[in-house]
């Protein structure tokens, strides 16, 4: 179907699929690659934007969302190169590291700082308040203490007439979502991948037929022999490729995996009883079985540092 809606102050006009979500509308149709996909489950805040003002998570808002609706992503917040106060306070307080969550940071805390100044001039918010107004989103390296600085900063004005330097030279690009990752990297006649992984904690996966044409391969026919066991959620079962990220991420929900679920329990009390499921059979099951680790097994145990 198609949705006519206005992104950064311009109107688009995109065809969409009816069961895609808005970050894929940006990210995907109209190449804003800003705002990041990570967890896809609402969980992170990475794919936060502004829908008539009003952050939401891009995941898990649906694409009809956004029609005739004013959309802001993180490309649209600075004009030009004169960059949001928040923009400025993070670059300037070192408010990331990756910067692969900036974005998301970003636009809620501009939503953030916009509206306390409304409110409150330019008293500093307590920690905890911009701890709650930013409780939603998650970075790995672990970058809090600059983003607190940040808010606090900008929301006492110190930043508003682009005062402050950037001490960082990638965090302009990092802060406005002009910084390229690979994941947002598209070449021409490049696959996209998407994973079908475990829904259970514990369970026994049939064989998986791919449906003609359909470019995949299944996981744990590649991993132990014969192991076709699932041990925690989220394990992948199967990986599909297709010719864009939004197709890719249909196929493999539609694939047919058949799932067995066997006992387990998540609770660590409950483990430890005797009688308790077992993750592995033993310590030979455990390096036999699949693993998500993308290196290979050291050759010999690690025995201390030496060196
Ligand atoms: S990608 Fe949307 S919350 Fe993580
Ligand atoms: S700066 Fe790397 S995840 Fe936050």
């Amino acid at each position: 179907m198609e949705l006519t809606t206005t992104v950064n102050d311009e109107p688009r006009v995109v065809e969409v699929d009816g069961t895609e979500a808005a970050v894929e509308v940006v990210r995907d149709r109209l190449g804003l690659t800003g705002t990041k996909l990570v967890c896809g489950s609402g969980v992170c805040g990475a794919c936060t934007m502004l829908v008539d003002g009003e952050p939401v998570l891009g995941c898990l808002t649906p694409a009809t969302r956004l029609r005739d609706a004013g959309v802001t992503t993180v490309e649209g917040i600075a004009h030009g190169d004169d960059l949001h106060p928040v923009q400025r306070a993070f670059a300037h307080h070192d408010g990331l590291q990756c910067g692969y969550c900036t974005p998301g940071f970003v636009v809620d805390a501009v939503a953030f700082h916009d509206r306390w100044r409304v409110e409150h001039g330019t008293d500093e918010p307590a920690r905890e308040t911009i701890a709650a107004a930013l409780a939603g989103h998650l970075c790995r390296c672990g970058a809090y203490e600059g983003v607190f600085r940040a808010v606090a900063a900008a929301c006492r004005g110190e930043h508003d007439d682009g005062a402050g330097t950037v001490e960082r030279v990638d965090a302009p690009a990092k802060v406005t979502g002009s910084a390229v990752y690979t994941t947002d990297v598209s070449l021409p006649g490049m696959l996209h991948a998407a994973f079908r992984r475990s829904h259970v904690a514990a369970g026994i996966v049939g064989p998986i037929t791919f449906p003609p044409g359909v470019a995949g391969v299944d996981l744990l026919a590649q991993e132990g022999p014969g192991d076709r066991r699932v041990r925690w959620a989220g394990q992948p079962i199967a990986v599909v490729a297709a010719e864009s990220p939004a197709e890719a991420r249909r196929l493999a929900r539609e694939l047919d995996v058949r799932v067995t679920t066997q006992p387990f329990v998540v609770d660590p009390a409950e483990a430890v009883r005797p009688g308790a499921p077992l993750v592995y059979g033993s310590r030979a099951d455990r390096k036999a079985a699949p693993s998500a680790g993308e290196g290979g097994s050291m050759p010999v145990p690690w025995d201390g540092n030496r060196h």
